[in-house]
């Protein structure tokens, strides 16, 4: 769905658009398709690429604020799609920091042993809670689903540093009437539509985005200037760039495609990644910082030796 296709919904334009998000489409799910077809898709691309079959898997974490439904659990039901019925499977509720809270989760349990090889999922239809007759809402989301897995190995201690370095979660719930949703099971007893105010968002995003990439950075005792790619939540061009600004990574380094797909919640970073490996930009060895910020507010960041 391209500007000009919305400006047959909503009293907007392509320039307004452009100018102050930098999005020029987003993909819509097709009627009848829910979260888990989309993460279902994702999740056979990666197991693609890592050369595994679904029964090598025994996480699953999906990240999503629109699930299929109330329960059970999107990974659930995607567990059933992918044919397996081993090892656990569960969503995570951070809205747009889904998947980012989905990393860190799922490397714990590798970490400490709880499971071997994890598939993430970030997957939303966003396109199902907004409210088409809000200018300033419906204009920003998308709908989509990416999927990273994470094994884990038994390395000697002086190998070199892969996978997830460090990762860093903040929630303060004291802001959640500023994005949230009017609806909900126990509230109203109806899914309800997106609603934001997008200037008090906007004013908190830079800073928190900074707050947790900063707090990942000093924990692995890197800089900025270690990273091969920044791989932010993709929101807004303009929060994009502020982040970048505040922190000194310059635009070369920087993935963006909120211009393609708009902001697809949890869905956005593994998207991101997913464009960004698939164009040969992020290679193996790459050190890559992926962060992301969203209702709560959630917000945070993980580094990862790709
Ligand atoms: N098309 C045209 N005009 C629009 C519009 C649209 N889609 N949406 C709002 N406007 C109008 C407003 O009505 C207002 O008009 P007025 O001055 O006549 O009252 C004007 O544009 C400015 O609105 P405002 O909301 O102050 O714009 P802004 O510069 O703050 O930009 C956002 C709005 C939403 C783009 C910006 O606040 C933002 O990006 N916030 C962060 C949102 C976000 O990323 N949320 C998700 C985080 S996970």
């Amino acid at each position: 769905m391209t500007n000009d296709d919305l400006t047959k919904i909503v009293d907007t334009s392509d320039e307004w658009i452009v100018q102050r998000t930098g999005i020029r489409q987003r993909h819509i799910a097709a009627e009848g398709e829910v979260t888990s077809d989309l993460a279902l898709i994702a999740a056979r691309r990666a197991l693609e690429n890592a050369g595994m079959e679904a029964s090598d898997i025994d996480l699953i974490v999906v990240g999503t604020t629109t699930p299929d439904r109330t329960f059970p659990a999107t990974a659930a039901i995607l567990q059933q799609k992918l044919g397996i019925t081993h090892g656990s499977a569960f969503d995570v509720q951070a809205v747009c920091s889904g998947f980012v809270f989905g990393v860190a989760t799922a490397d714990s349990y590798l970490k400490t042993g709880m499971a071997k090889r994890a598939l993430i999922i970030g997957a939303e239809v966003f396109s199902r809670i907004l409210d088409w007759t809000d200018r300033a809402t419906c204009v920003l989301f998308g709908d989509g689903a990416g999927a990273m897995i994470l094994e884990a190995r038994e390395v000697p201690d002086d190998a070199p540093e892969e996978g997830v370095l460090v990762s860093s979660l903040r929630t303060d719930g004291s802001h959640w009437e500023k994005l949230y949703v009017d609806g909900g099971v126990a509230a109203t007893g109806s899914i309800g539509h997106v609603r934001m105010e997008g200037r008090e968002v906007f004013k908190h995003a830079v800073g928190m985005i900074s707050d947790v990439v900063e707090d990942v950075l000093q924990k692995t005792g890197k800089t900025t200037g270690d990273l091969d790619w920044f791989v932010p939540h993709q929101a807004n061009k303009r929060i994009i760039d502020g982040a970048g600004r505040k922190l000194g990574i310059p635009e070369t380094k920087t993935v963006v495609t909120v211009d393609r797909h708009a902001n697809t919640s949890a869905a956005s970073v593994p998207l991101a990644l997913w464009v960004a490996s698939e164009e040969g930009r992020i290679k193996k060895g790459d050190l890559v910082m992926i962060e992301a910020m969203g209702g709560g507010f959630t917000w945070g960041a993980s580094l990862i030796r790709w």
